[in-house]
């Protein structure tokens, strides 16, 4: 729809903001939930049919394993709290990532919901223990193993973890300026947005600022807009 599609999100700083409140960092990432939370139903409303969160990447591990079990369980809190809302709204669930990570039965938990959504057009789409890398080399192992010697474009998309649709609008809270491992391959022609706001904070106004500067700009895809 009008070139929004698909609508990533990096969303940093719930640390900071929690440090800012002298409040524990896992609080920061209770908040950060309960953005996401709000921004999913109103981002839909707004056009997108793709939205990606990146939750938790594969350089995370290196962070006290506290704040990392903390993540996971609030991420498996989220997922139970919400599963009848995405049925009701008719959301589809994807986790992109390598699951290989969890116990059985978490992993089971997220299978059994990503099956049971599969059918819904609107996707919201968790990026857990991903890196940009990891998603490349995990299509490169695919491919190997298949056997197909010359792989096009869209061979390799089809051994990506999730076979994701480009990434037309990124945006990354907190004032961070990078992509930190963030779908490589996916934002190739992506637009930047970046904001000071720490993402517990990045609400309906924030995203309507975002979306007021990606229709703004001059999406040229390497072409010229006024040949002559
Ligand atoms: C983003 O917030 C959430 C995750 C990386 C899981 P941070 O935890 O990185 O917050 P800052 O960057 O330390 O403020
Ligand atoms: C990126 O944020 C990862 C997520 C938002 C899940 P980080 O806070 O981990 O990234 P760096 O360390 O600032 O690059
Ligand atoms: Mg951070």
């Amino acid at each position: 729809m009008d070139g929004l599609n698909h609508v990533a999100f990096i969303m940093d700083g719930n640390g900071r903001w929690a440090k800012a409140k002298g409040m524990p960092r896992i609080n920061g990432h209770k908040a950060g939930a309960r953005a996401m939370e709000q921004i999913v139903p109103y981002a839909f409303t707004k056009g997108a049919t793709v939205l990606s969160f990146y939750a938790f990447s594969t350089e995370n591990w290196s962070r006290p394993k506290d704040e990392v079990n903390g993540i996971i369980k609030l991420l498996f809190w989220l997922l139970d709290k919400n599963l009848s809302y995405l049925h009701e709204n008719q959301i589809r669930l994807l986790v992109t990532g390598d699951l290989s990570c969890l116990s059985k039965v978490r992993r089971e938990k997220v299978l059994n919901a990503i099956n049971a959504t599969k059918d819904y057009k609107k996707t919201v789409n968790i990026l857990f223990n991903y890196g940009g890398k990891s998603d490349i080399m995990h299509a490169v192992h695919g491919l190997i193993d298949s056997g197909i010697k010359r792989p096009t474009e869209a061979d390799f998309e089809n051994y990506l973890y999730n076979n994701l649709p480009p990434v037309d609008l990124l945006i990354r809270t907190s004032g961070e300026m990078r992509l930190s491992n963030f779908m490589l391959w996916q934002c190739a022609y992506a637009e930047l947005y970046f904001t000071k706001t720490y993402w517990p904070d990045f609400g309906k106004e924030d995203y309507d600022k975002a979306l007021e500067e990606f229709y703004g700009r001059n999406r040229r895809f390497g072409a010229i807009t006024n040949p002559k």
